[in-house]
């Protein structure tokens, strides 16, 4: 008998229904049987009977090929029919009454630049992350710990993590964070939802149900990135990104109640005019404006050509400060990507901070250093380096001298900070050269790029600069197989030769948690994919001015790593932790931050809405999709029960 061909794809499992054909008989016959609620209807918790089945929005795989049926939301994204699941012990089950409309839900269900599907083995992956929902379950803990109860409403924070890890007590993020519809199997857009227990938020009073439905996820990430990694302060100025809309709006609005004044990117004279007139901005700055437009573009790779667009934007810094009394930027909020990035940090001031979470426009960053210098010491104190840490120093950077007295000045800074350092020198010679100056009892060990080199032969790259990743918009496989190259040839070879000497009891992987960055080289890229995930951070001492330095944004705002450098400083940032969604929803309370009035969706019009803001054409601020809602305006579960109770007379 012939043997199968191993490419023979294993068959889809029916638990999703993916055959279009399929979906309006099966609903029917299953609502019929009693086995499936239809969209909207009254749910009593503890009263109606949990069902078997449920719609929910998503993607599914072929039922041929068994691939994601990726593609734009408008044509690919599908109302399906899935599984109610049974809550665990941690957990609750949710009848959702709203869900929040994002753009993690676009990048699920066009697989870029990642595939939902890699994590799990589901059939389908349902989108959507928070919104609003009566409880209708509880796990046995959940129950046992007696603060939310069958029947509460309640505002649902997106964020899951490994409940149980002891980074917990660091910040919940820092332990197998991921965020619900998009890096987990299930989502809000659907009829029910099982969450963990501390995603569930009791709602600010004053709100409409559509709005606690509508802004944990935007104003969550936007509370983190603020007053967690920014800290920002009265009276000082901020440049937002994308001001208009989503997020950026958020920020607007919530620094300029914190007292700052704050300058928007946007792109066109109506948001202009909507943020100075309406949202309290100072400015605003048109991208689209024939005085800007050529200038938002990455960094070129050779050295004049980014000197001579560093020069070019002269009249969009020109711009800022006319509109900040002479200032440049305190802060930065960042999203928008690499096309707009780099104009945004040169808007930054001497001492300023940008944060960005995500990168609309691409992740391949770039950035022209500031001018000014600190002594090694000085930075490592300003990134709070504790004794035992593990430290990265390149020395003699992409040159073959002996000498590199900085390179020892921050040997000797290291040193006395009681750290574990490795020191990687570009060639053999340095390495011996060190060895020879008796550094034993400061130095963990030396790595030499031209011994990696010579051992891995074509197999090792030390790249000059991090390399342009194809669009993942338009070839998805070659972007992935560039990543995949980039991670082989330069990350494996480099990674595994400091992680073997650094490598510690609590530390198996023998990641940093500190580098010291070089200014004569940009592999920032590679510094920023080592150093520990959360809590590591990447130092630079020397002057930077007029030089490129590139990175793979994704490395640094989902893992929430930073970069310090001596006149400005890089943050990722990330969502928020449950104690933040707590202490945002106190601030709402307490009229410090603003809920965004939502705009309402229909069910069946969430892939338009969807499609809206992958083409950046949406007029709504943000969005939710009304699930069961029988009327706007509501705002508390005893009039959404008579709203119910009265449809039904
Ligand atoms: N890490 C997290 O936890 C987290 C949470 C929420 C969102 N995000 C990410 O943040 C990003 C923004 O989300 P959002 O919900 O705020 O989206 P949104 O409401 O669509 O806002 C994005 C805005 O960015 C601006 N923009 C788009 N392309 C641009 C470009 N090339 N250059 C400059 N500006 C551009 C547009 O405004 P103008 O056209 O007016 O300039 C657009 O309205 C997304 O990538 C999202 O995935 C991350």
């Amino acid at each position: 008998m012939a043997r199968r061909s191993l490419s023979v794809r294993l068959p889809v499992r029916r638990d999703g229904i993916w055959i279009d054909s399929d979906h309006q008989p099966r609903g029917a016959a299953l609502e019929a049987a009693g086995e499936l609620l239809p969209v909207g209807a009254a749910f009593y918790p503890g009263v109606t009977r949990i069902p078997e089945w449920q719609y929910a929005f998503g993607i599914a795989r072929d039922p041929e090929t068994g691939l994601p049926r990726f593609g734009p939301p408008a044509t690919h994204e599908r109302e399906l029919i899935v599984k109610v699941p049974t809550p665990a012990p941690n957990a609750a089950l949710l009848y959702m009454l709203t869900s929040e409309v994002n753009f993690n839900d676009i990048w699920a269900l066009t697989g870029i630049p990642v595939s939902p599907f890699d994590s799990h083995e589901e059939d389908v992956q349902i989108t959507g992350s928070g919104g609003i929902a009566l409880v209708a379950a509880l796990g046995s803990e959940t129950r046992a710990e007696g603060r939310v109860k069958v029947g509460d409403l309640v505002t649902v924070y997106s964020g899951t993590n490994d409940l149980l890890n002891p980074q917990v007590g660091n910040d919940p993020m820092y332990a197998g964070f991921s965020i619900q519809g998009y890096e987990t199997k299930t989502g809000s857009h659907a009829q029910f939802l099982e969450v963990q227990a501390p995603q569930m938020h009791t709602i600010p009073p004053d709100l409409t149900l559509e709005q606690a439905g509508s802004y944990v996820l935007n104003l969550g990430t936007i509370s983190r990135c603020l007053f967690t990694t920014l800290q920002i302060a009265p009276g000082r100025t901020l440049f937002v990104e994308g001001a208009a809309t989503g997020t950026g709006l958020d920020a607007l609005r919530s620094s300029v109640r914190t007292g700052l004044q704050v300058t928007g990117l946007v792109s066109s004279p109506e948001r202009a005019a909507f943020i100075t007139g309406q949202q309290g901005a100072v400015g605003a700055i048109d991208r689209k404006d024939a005085r800007f437009a050529g200038l938002f573009t990455t960094i070129p790779e050779d050295a004049l050509a980014a000197r001579a667009w560093e020069a070019a934007g002269s009249p969009l810094v020109e711009a800022y400060k006319s509109l900040n009394a002479g200032k440049l930027a305190d802060y930065v909020v960042s999203h928008a990507g690499e096309t707009a990035f780099p104009r945004s940090f040169q808007l930054l001031a001497e001492g300023g901070s940008l944060a960005f979470y995500g990168a609309s426009s691409g992740y391949h960053f770039s950035f022209m250093g500031k001018p000014g210098a600190a002594a090694p010491e000085d930075m490592l104190r300003t990134a709070a380096l504790r004794g035992g840490e593990a430290v990265l120093i390149y020395y003699g950077p992409r040159s073959t001298d002996l000498l590199d007295e900085t390179g020892l000045e921050m040997i000797e800074a290291a040193r006395r900070f009681n750290a574990r350092t490795l020191v990687a020198t570009t060639t053999d010679g340095q390495r011996e050269f060190l060895q020879s100056l008796g550094f034993e009892d400061a130095i963990e060990g030396i790595v030499s790029l031209e011994a990696i080199g010579r051992r891995e032969g074509a197999n090792f790259l030390w790249p000059d600069t991090m390399p342009r990743l194809p669009d993942a918009k338009v070839d998805i496989d070659a972007f992935k197989a560039a990543v995949r190259d980039y991670q082989d040839r330069v990350m494996k070879p480099f990674g595994s030769a400091v992680g073997k000497i650094l490598r510690s009891a609590d530390n198996p992987r023998g990641a940093p948690d500190l580098v010291i960055e070089r200014a004569g080289q940009d592999t920032l890229g590679v510094s920023t994919s080592l150093v520990k995930p959360f809590t590591g951070r990447v130092i630079f001492a020397e002057d930077m001015a007029g030089q490129r330095f590139t990175f793979y944004a994704p490395q640094v705002w989902t893992r929430q790593r930073r970069i310090l450098m001596p006149t400005a400083s890089i943050l990722g940032t990330h969502l928020c932790n449950a104690y933040e969604v707590a202490r945002m929803n106190d601030m709402i309370a307490a009229g410090l931050l603003e809920v965004t009035e939502p705009q309402v969706v229909a069910w069946d019009g969430l892939p338009e809405a969807h499609q809206a803001m992958w083409e950046n054409r949406h007029s709504g601020a943000t969005y939710v999709v009304n699930h069961a809602l029988p009327e706007l305006g509501l705002r508390s579960r005893d009039a959404l029960l008579e709203a119910w109770a009265a449809q039904q007379n």
